[in-house]
């Protein structure tokens, strides 16, 4: 059994979708959803399907090895759904190449701090891109930099709006992050 730790900042509709994509799974289970925010609505979602979950805080998770922890008591994979916290060094370097973030674009553009969630589709159409898409990449210690496992792109049209990109982006993410995940897993071991 390969078991998957999400952490996540938001609403955590990835995170739900993972969970769902491996419920049936007799070898990979998610079994913790841990966030930053206490009222994340990603944790009405865990609770809603089952799945133990909690929060913590800045010293909890850079100041301490408390999250590293419990990361390192529950986790084979750690998987970042819309997680907005850069990873502190010791986290990264117990997992390596075992902590796998999305990304809502064709990184290396419009990565790195403060880009997340709307803030990279509104760029994105204030830039007149053409196209956009989703990245799927390990971490390392700086943000958005590691190795780059999936991409997939979509055209971009002079009509959309931020909120249409998001849509589209949301679309990509779920039928391609749980199955990159788990190819990942049976690949990496
Ligand atoms: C997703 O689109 C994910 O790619 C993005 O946040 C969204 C979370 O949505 N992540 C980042 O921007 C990380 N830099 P969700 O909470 O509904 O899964």
């Amino acid at each position: 059994m390969k078991r998957i730790v999400i952490l996540a900042s938001g609403s955590g509709s990835n995170a739900e979708n993972i969970i769902n994509y491996f419920k049936n799974s007799a070898v990979f289970k998610v079994v913790l959803v841990l966030s930053n925010k206490k009222d994340a609505k990603v944790l009405d979602r865990a609770n809603r399907l089952g799945v133990s979950n909690g929060s913590f805080n800045r010293v909890d998770f850079s100041s301490s090895d408390t999250v590293l922890n419990i990361l390192k008591e529950n986790a084979d994979y750690v998987i970042l759904a819309g997680f907005l916290w850069k990873l502190p060094e010791a986290i990264v370097n117990a997992f390596p190449n075992k902590i796998i973030n999305i990304h809502p674009a064709l990184l290396p553009k419009y990565g790195g701090k403060g880009m997340y969630g709307m803030h990279v589709h509104e760029a994105v159409v204030a830039n007149n891109e053409k196209e956009s898409g989703i990245t799927i990449h390990y971490v390392n210690e700086n943000y958005d930099e590691g190795a780059i496992i999936f991409q997939e792109s979509f055209e971009v049209l002079p009509t959309d709006t931020a909120e249409d990109v998001a849509n589209k982006i949301h679309t990509l993410e779920y039928k391609n992050f749980p199955k990159v995940i788990e190819k990942v897993m049976l690949e990496n071991g």
